[in-house]
């Protein structure tokens, strides 16, 4: 929920990674993004060490959507991981922080030409595919080319994670990837071990996000592996690489419970040994977490604007960002923790609806939270932020996207700027009527 290096002093002041939060806004203004790198370094540190603990090769590739930017990447490849992504966006992203194209793996259910052709020039690790046309697309490209692509194929193994609709993928209707069913996998399967300018390297499937439990995450790797063995026995295919996606939930509530994932990895790796056939080598096992990297390194920092008193003795809390800056409890519902910095312990606390800036009733950041004495002025700290916020923000309302900061042992480093309103208006071009219209 709260970043590891979270803390609070005596009169309420809270800091993290050695920084004090107002100071923090005073300095860089509100809305503010910021992230501990102390938590995403132990988080990446904890799926690396997982990862090795099995003694099977493995990698640990980390979901680009959740949160990047520049540093993030940079962050990413001297940590050692590899990266996740889904678009041209992302991809432009990764290659100018000076990620190895090799340990970058190339998502999304639309890629266009331009973005297959940037994925297949800078010769990125494995572009994971996720529909006939497309395949059909990649191998006449790398024919132009004069390239063979290397190909994962995204698989839907029906597997229903019990969590929002909206960020289920495993289930066989699903917008993603080639279901396990109908025989829509093994038409893919066999087109793509005919074709001549693709090389297919192995399966992937991601099952949906924020997943709280582990036994999903042990059936998909099992789905994904009686798929493989049923290849072996027709045609002697068997996976190099069983990308098993991310989706590992974290905390936003004090009750939420994250799967344990040593454990979790131990029987993923004993259905790997046991459907490995006698004569071929155990895939190498690649996981993308993206949410629980980054999620709870991050919090955002808003100033509180309004107190209002309405009919029923409703309070609302009105900061100063809101949808714009964090979609997801407008999206999906999400829950999250808040608190005011500098309230000591005496203050009373006070059961308040947090209400985003925007222009929508359904700009409710919080419903129901418990905050210590909120006035005009004081900084809110939402927890657990780190991830699909500021990779998800917009411009709604014309409201500039905040800054990104990292801290770090007293430190702060800048790693995105502060949108102002002068960005706002640089691609905007004045009204120039066409000839028709001019009259
Ligand atoms: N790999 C693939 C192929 C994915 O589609 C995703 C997420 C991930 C990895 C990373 O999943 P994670 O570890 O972060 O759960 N905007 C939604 C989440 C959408 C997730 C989309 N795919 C939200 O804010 O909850």
């Amino acid at each position: 929920m709260r970043p590891d290096t979270y803390m609070k002093s005596s009169n309420g002041q809270i800091s993290i990674g050695g920084v004090d939060l107002q100071d923090l806004a005073k300095t860089y203004g509100t809305p503010l993004y910021v992230l501990d790198y102390h938590t995403l370094h132990q988080r990446m540190c904890r799926f690396q060490e997982a990862m090795a603990s099995l003694h099977v090769p493995g990698q640990v590739m980390y979901a680009g959507k959740a949160f990047l930017c520049r540093a993030m990447a940079e962050l990413v490849a001297r940590e050692g991981l590899g990266l996740d992504v889904v678009s041209g966006g992302e991809l432009v992203t990764a290659l100018t922080a000076g990620m190895d194209p090799q340990r970058i793996v190339f998502h999304g259910n639309v890629k266009t030409r331009e973005e297959i052709r940037l994925a297949l020039t800078h010769h990125v690790g494995e572009i994971v595919v996720d529909s006939l046309d497309e395949l059909r697309r990649i191998d006449q490209m790398a024919r132009e080319l004069g390239m063979v692509a290397s190909i994962l194929l995204r698989l839907t193994p029906g597997i229903e994670a019990h969590t929002h609709e909206f960020i289920r993928t495993g289930q066989f209707d699903s917008k993603f990837g080639f279901a396990l069913k109908e025989g829509i996998a093994d038409e893919a399967v066999s087109v793509a071990l005919d074709m001549s300018h693709v090389r297919l390297d192995g399966f992937h499937a991601h099952i949906g996000s924020q997943i709280l439990e582990g036994e999903p995450f042990v059936a998909n790797a099992q789905a994904l592996l009686a798929y493989s063995r049923s290849w072996w026995e027709r045609a002697r295919f068997w996976p190099r690489y069983l990308d098993l996606g991310g989706g590992f939930g974290v905390r936003y509530q004090p009750e939420d419970r994250p799967p344990e994932l040593e454990s979790l990895l131990a029987r993923v790796k004993d259905t790997l040994m046991e459907y490995t056939p006698e004569g071929a080598t155990p895939p190498e096992l690649w996981l993308e977490p993206g949410r629980s990297i980054v999620s709870e390194a991050g919090c955002t920092l808003y100033t509180i604007e309004a107190v209002k008193h309405v009919v029923d003795e409703k309070v609302y809390v009105a900061v100063d960002g809101g949808m714009g800056d964090n979609i997801r409890p407008a999206l999906y519902q999400a829950k999250y923790a808040a608190e005011v910095a500098g309230k000591p312990e005496n203050r009373p606390e006070q059961v308040v609806t947090v209400a985003g800036r925007y222009c929508e009733s359904g700009d409710i950041l919080i419903k129901d939270a418990l905050l210590r004495d909120p006035q005009v002025g004081d900084l809110l700290v939402v927890w657990g932020t780190g991830a699909y916020n500021y990779s998800m923000a917009s411009t709604y309302n014309r409201v500039p996207r905040p800054a990104v900061v990292l801290v770090h042992d007293g430190d702060v480093s800048l790693w995105v700027e502060r949108e102002s309103w002068e960005d706002l208006m640089r691609q905007d071009r004045p009204l120039d009527l066409v000839t028709s219209l001019k009259a």
